[in-house]
């Protein structure tokens, strides 16, 4: 028999990792952290912290690494997101584990917490799992995911319905249920008991699931439950485009902005952006967007903060802050524009074009 909480039912500790350098998001990555990179008027970062927050959990360490200033800059001390914000430096990238087990050390995780990866993004926040988490006090609690293809996950091997072995990133399909990026833990000496027995892996990293895998070796009560939900893992520049659907698609729509052209469907008009063509939903028009007389978005749209869409059509594109889309008679289809960049089109070129443009570009057709 487990003994009961030494602490009670205190409130959870958050913690948030974003250290990483996101090469497979490249050229996106090469002057801002993907954790900036804004979704809907968000950066992706927001949404781990706005999912703990909802579920109650206001003290969140943040583990930074690369680009990390820039990280501490944006978020600042959290109040604008309801939350207080503690930075954890995490100078090498050695992996989930060690983060963790730095933010221990640093004696911020005095207490149980959650983890969430600053990358994913999971539909319906965690509100329920905190709930079923302090309710029955597992001494470690994952969550899994069915996916297609788990060769890019850590993956669990259930037993009579217990988790029987957890294994990173296998060669061989194992399971079809991926541990997703957002992991509870009961006591932190334990983590650090787990952790002093680890070694780096073939990346050089101290595997969560090989910490977690301690646990259950060692008889811990380590539970589990499967998302209904969809659950994103935002790595690469599909994974972007795909969870910006996602959100699209949850979306409600709201006008805030001043629409004197067209606006169908599931639409948001951000305050200050002035729309005089068309845009059909779902779709997002950020702050002080201006989508000009002659630009259609059509579907799948994501045009954030400041960007100006002056002609051309857009389908299925995530145009990020302050870009300048000028197309023509083109059609933009499955890309990301970077911050600030310009793409123009002065001849008269009708057909699609696919673009994937790093922050301050230009491109002139
Ligand atoms: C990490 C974890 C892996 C987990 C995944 C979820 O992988 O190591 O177990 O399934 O996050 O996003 P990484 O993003 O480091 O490849």
């Amino acid at each position: 028999m487990r003994m009961p909480y030494p602490w009670g039912l205190v409130e959870l500790k958050g913690l948030v990792l974003a250290g990483g350098e996101g090469t497979r998001l490249r050229p996106f990555t090469l002057s801002a952290p993907k954790h900036l990179i804004p979704l809907l008027g968000k950066a992706m970062i927001e949404y781990p912290i706005q999912h703990l927050v909802e579920a109650g959990i206001r003290d969140i360490g943040i583990v930074v690494g690369y680009l990390g200033h820039l990280i501490e800059e944006y978020l600042g001390d959290g109040s604008r997101c309801g939350a207080r914000l503690t930075y954890v430096r995490q100078e090498r990238r050695l992996g989930i584990a060690h983060a963790i087990h730095l933010a221990i050390e640093s004696s911020f995780l005095d207490r149980p917490f959650v983890v969430y990866l600053g990358d994913n993004i999971l539909a319906h926040g965690i509100e329920s799992v905190v709930k079923r988490f302090q309710e029955e006090q597992p001494d470690v609690y994952i969550m899994l995911c069915r996916v297609r293809d788990t060769s890019r996950f850590g993956v669990a091997v259930l037993r009579d319905g217990r988790v029987v072995k957890l294994v990173e990133k296998p060669k061989e399909p194992i399971s079809d249920l991926a541990v997703i990026g957002i992991y509870f833990f009961r006591d932190p000496d334990l983590v650090k008991k787990a952790f002093s027995t680890l070694k780096p892996s073939w990346r050089g990293e101290y595997e969560i699931t090989e910490l977690i895998q301690w646990f259950i070796d060692h008889g811990y009560k380590v539970m589990y439950d499967v998302v209904t939900g969809w659950w994103k893992d935002v790595g690469t520049p599909e994974g972007l485009l795909e969870a910006m659907y996602l959100l699209l698609d949850e979306a409600s729509p709201r006008i805030e902005g001043d629409v004197r052209g067209e606006v169908l469907g599931r639409v948001i008009v951000e305050k200050g952006a002035v729309v005089e063509g068309r845009v059909y939903g779902p779709a997002y028009i950020g702050r002080d967007v201006v989508v000009g007389k002659r630009a259609v978005i059509e579907h799948y749209v994501s045009a954030e903060r400041g960007t100006k869409i002056v002609s051309g059509s857009l389908t299925r594109s995530l145009i990020l802050n302050d870009a300048e889309i000028d197309l023509n008679r083109l059609r933009l289809v499955d890309s990301v524009i970077g911050r600030y960049s310009v793409i123009r089109c002065s001849k008269e070129i009708h057909g699609e074009i696919k673009l994937a443009v790093s922050d301050y570009s230009r491109v002139e057709l």
